[in-house]
């Protein structure tokens, strides 16, 4: 277990879980962030978009890499939105005075709402309990936000869990081959081609974008030109 304090934002969660997976250990990351979603019941927000990330390996090559935020929506996705004068979806946050709103710019100066309910606000407590109180980091909403407050370090907390796959089973990677199986053989809902488990979806974007070189999907072209020509980058690594 490794507790990490006086952090800044570390990107994403699952590269950390990814590096654990090949090496045959489930893994479960914790990170808080500025605050950004409210508690279930409040018009402030508190919480950060605080991801919960749980990485395990699953006998093949695609990991099992569950990592998702606690909130409806990206705060970058609204940032996005807010810049290019587009609405968000209906349901993600409120305005300022609680009501909800598509507005993305009014979306930032008011909540974004968690996943589920009550259930996402808890969630997304017990991430800043486990990254921000556990490990000495900034907590219940004092992060600091690296776009506009200057003031000093974010002190943003991470905790680390990871232990060996096969630590009570030692056939642990033919149990999860069989239960992937057995979910992905379901029947399946009109339209969907295939039960995909967490992370199969990004290392199959992955792949893709590999193979064609794309290695900035999220770039604005028009703002950052075409990075891949410019830079004459190859990605470090297949994976
Ligand atoms: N450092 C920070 O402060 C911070 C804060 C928030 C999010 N993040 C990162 O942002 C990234 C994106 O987060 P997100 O919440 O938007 O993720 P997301 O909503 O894109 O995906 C969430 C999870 O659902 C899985 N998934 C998506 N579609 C699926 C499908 N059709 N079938 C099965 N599984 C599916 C994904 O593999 C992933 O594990 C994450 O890597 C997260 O760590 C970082």
């Amino acid at each position: 277990m490794v507790a990490v304090k006086n952090s800044g934002h570390y990107g994403l969660s699952g590269y950390y879980a990814e590096q654990a997976v090949k090496k045959n250990l489930i893994t479960m990351i914790y990170t808080n962030a500025p605050p950004a979603v409210a508690p279930h019941g409040a018009l402030k927000t508190l919480f950060g978009t605080n991801p919960i990330c749980f990485g395990s390996p699953t006998g093949s090559k695609i990991p099992f890499i569950l990592d998702t935020s606690i909130s409806m929506i990206n705060r970058g996705k609204i940032r996005v939105a807010a810049r290019n004068n587009q609405s968000i979806p209906a349901g993600v946050a409120l305005d300022k005075s609680g009501k909800p709103t598509i507005d993305a710019k009014k979306a930032l100066a008011g909540v974004q709402l968690p996943i589920a309910g009550f259930r996402g606000s808890g969630l997304a407590w017990m991430v800043d309990i486990l990254s921000g109180v556990l490990t000495g980091g900034n907590h219940a909403g004092r992060v600091k936000d690296p776009f506009d407050d200057f003031s000093g370090p974010q002190n943003i907390g991470h905790l680390f869990i990871t232990f060996k796959a096969n630590l009570f089973q030692k056939n642990y990677n033919q149990r999860i081959k069989d239960n992937i199986k057995t979910i992905k053989k379901l029947p399946k809902i009109k339209g969907v081609k295939e039960i995909m488990y967490p992370g199969q979806n990004k290392y199959a974007r992955y792949k893709n974008n590999y193979k064609k070189r794309n290695f900035y999907t999220g770039y604005n072209k028009e703002r950052f030109g075409n990075l891949n020509k410019l830079t004459s980058l190859e990605h470090p690594k297949k994976r």
